[in-house]
């Protein structure tokens, strides 16, 4: 089975290098000449733990190639893998444009039978459209087949290649026979292939990515409430998901999450029901929640250090939306560098792997001549009247509080993630401010 790969950004990459680390021949497309260049060379342009050495291995034993002439690449594909970008528009909905060029450039290249694999995020009814354009340049056979793909930025490999289950929506025997064929050595293990039709398949990704971020913003919101009250939302996390009917994931309180996925599924969602006249109240509560959320940093430090910052200097541990990548896409360490900025302070940021990707997102913002990148966490704190640890990445986890307060203007730790242990941080003479902890902060 020859596979063509459209879009080489996260999912991509991903998906065409565990492909053909299972034995297939895969071809990566993408529009974009630097990011090939980069691939042809052998270098992979994003922070992804273990791609670089199986892409490399793959390259090299001759069943992954990379280039950005779709056309002949889908000429010669059984089957095509769509994985480019499907952004927020305006309006909220999820910009399918990238999606319909590439079915009409599929329509136009192929030169037989061929199966779609549509792994982008989609909304309901985007299957049968891609159906649609791609039978309207050519009488070959087309199968369209909904596969959302699950994976996390971070520990993509792993979750693509031992997924919990896969999620299959397509109309056609022909269709489940490729399917199991390409999956059948991440099933090996009893995963789930669940087959169901394009439209549920398609809502399926959203239901699960909007429930994730509905668990997050609960525990968020109830972490206001604790606040409020003296309560410790770390000791309610504990005793809530150590349920079994609840679990004990996506229930930490922080400073909001961002990530390219996430934020544009809940307004895509929220819009699905509109269009579809069964407004949805749910993602547009979760959204409004998280867009306050990550302004809460901020707002912190304005109540302690007061409205006016100039004169002041702030160290930010952590830049990607979350650990082990480097993606700041919508990422809450942009708005919290922003409201410092704003309000005239000195910023000093630091991020094992997202410097680079952060400076380019941040081009243009008012006051950057006040922003400085350092290497690590310690350069970050010098001469800082705070530190504000936005990233859980395991480095910033256990600080050395002796050698901070060395640097450090004065002793202030806020914690967006509450990974630091608030009494430690307090018997080293450090002011705490987590986020829902205001009992741990009388500690
Ligand atoms: N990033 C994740 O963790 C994740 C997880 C699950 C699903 N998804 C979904 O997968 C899709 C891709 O996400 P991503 O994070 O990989 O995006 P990305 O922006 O990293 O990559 C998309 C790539 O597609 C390329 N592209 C766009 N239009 C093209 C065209 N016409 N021809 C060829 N290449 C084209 C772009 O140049 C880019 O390299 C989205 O729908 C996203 O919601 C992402």
């Amino acid at each position: 089975m020859r596979i063509c790969v459209v879009g080489t950004g996260y999912v991509g990459l991903v998906v065409g290098t565990c492909l053909a680390d299972q034995g297939f021949h895969v071809h990566c497309v993408d529009r974009d000449p630097g990011k090939i260049k980069e691939l042809e060379e052998g270098r992979v342009p994003i922070y992804e733990p273990g791609l670089e050495d199986i892409l490399r291995r793959v390259v090299r034993e001759g069943r992954l190639g990379f280039s950005t002439d779709g056309e002949s690449a889908m000429a010669n594909a059984d089957v095509i893998f769509i994985a480019v970008g499907t952004p927020s528009s305006d309006d909220g909905s999820a910009d399918l444009s990238a999606v319909w060029a590439v079915a009409e450039q599929i329509g136009a290249a192929i030169s037989g039978p061929v199966t779609v694999v549509i792994k982008s995020t989609v909304p309901v009814g985007t299957a049968a459209q891609v159906k649609a354009r791609v039978r309207a340049c050519t009488d070959h056979t087309v199968h369209v087949v909904s596969n959302p793909e699950f994976l996390k930025e971070g520990a993509a490999v792993e979750d693509f290649t031992r997924p919990d289950r896969i999620v299959v929506g397509c109309d056609s025997p022909e269709a489940i026979r490729v399917m199991e064929r390409l999956y059948r050595g991440m099933v090996r293990t009893g995963r789930p292939i669940v087959f169901m039709d394009n439209q549920s398949a398609e809502i399926t990704k959203y239901a699960s990515n909007v429930l994730l971020a509905t668990k997050i913003s609960f525990m968020n919101e109830l972490a206001r409430l604790c606040e409020a009250v003296g309560a410790d939302i770390e000791a309610v996390r504990m005793g809530t998901g150590s349920d079994s009917r609840i679990g004990p994931k996506f229930l930490f309180a922080g400073a909001g999450f961002g990530g390219s996925c996430f934020p544009k599924d809940i307004r895509a969602l929220a819009k699905m029901g509109s269009d579809a006249g069964v407004p949805l109240e749910i993602p547009v509560a979760v959204e409004r929640i998280n867009s306050r959320q990550k302004t809460l940093l901020g707002d912190k430090i304005a109540a302690r250090f007061g409205s006016d910052l100039s004169g002041r200097c702030f160290g930010v541990w952590g830049l990607a939306f979350k650990p082990r990548t480097d993606d700041v896409r919508e990422a809450p360490a942009l708005v919290l560098i922003r409201q410092l900025l704003d309000a005239g302070a000195e910023v000093r940021a630091t991020d094992p792997e997202a410097i680079a990707s952060a400076r380019m997102a941040l081009v243009g913002t008012p006051g950057l001549d006040r922003l400085t990148f350092v290497e690590s966490f310690m350069d970050a704190a010098q001469g800082a009247d705070a530190v504000v640890l936005v990233t859980e990445w395991s480095e910033f986890r256990n600080p050395d509080f002796e050698a901070l307060a060395g640097v450090m203007c004065s002793r202030v730790v806020f914690d967006g993630r509450n990974v630091l242990v608030a009494e430690v941080v307090g018997a080293a003479g450090f002011e705490y401010h987590g986020v829902g902890r205001s009992s741990a902060k009388r500690v």
